[in-house]
């Protein structure tokens, strides 16, 4: 059996919604600091729905190829959705990805919560940080991890 899937193949040469938004109304940024992998969102916001999603993502195929599915998922889709988007559903929608590359879609659903929370906190509207567990660098919320 091939070690890709037909999808991951696809999105890899073909990616979707590469590159940036002018004027973004939220950006995600996060790296892997093992494999050295950086990925950035971009998201054009409207009303709460997301009306357009771009990425740069520098990194391997895999990660490629989760940006470019991720990005298809929550385009045109309530935030609400997108925050609920999981690594998981990310990889069952590329049908699948090697068990040492799963690490790559979890890069796409960070991003995505990053990118929500930064326009979040750029239009001081009120969330439950307990929706972004795996951010970090928050500056606004003590007990988030
Ligand atoms: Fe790092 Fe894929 S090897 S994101």
């Amino acid at each position: 059996m091939a070690l890709y899937s037909e999808k991951v193949m696809d999105h890899f040469r073909n990616p979707r919604n590469v590159g940036i938004i002018e004027n973004a109304d939220g950006i995600g940024e996060v790296g892997n600091p093992v494999c050295g992998d950086i990925m950035k969102i971009y998201l054009k916001i409207d009303n709460d729905i997301i009306t357009d999603v771009k990425f740069e993502t520098f990194g391997c195929g895999s990660a490629i190829a989760s940006s470019s599915m991720a990005s298809e998922l929550i385009k045109g889709r309530p935030l609400s959705e997108a925050l609920k988007l999981t690594n998981k559903a990310v990889t069952e929608a590329l049908d699948g990805l090697p068990a040492h590359k799963l690490h790559c879609s979890v890069l796409a659903e960070e991003a995505i919560k990053k990118a929500v929370k930064d326009y979040y906190d750029n239009n001081g509207i009120e969330y439950d940080h307990s929706l972004f567990p795996a951010c970090e660098d928050c500056a606004h919320c003590g007990e988030m991890a």
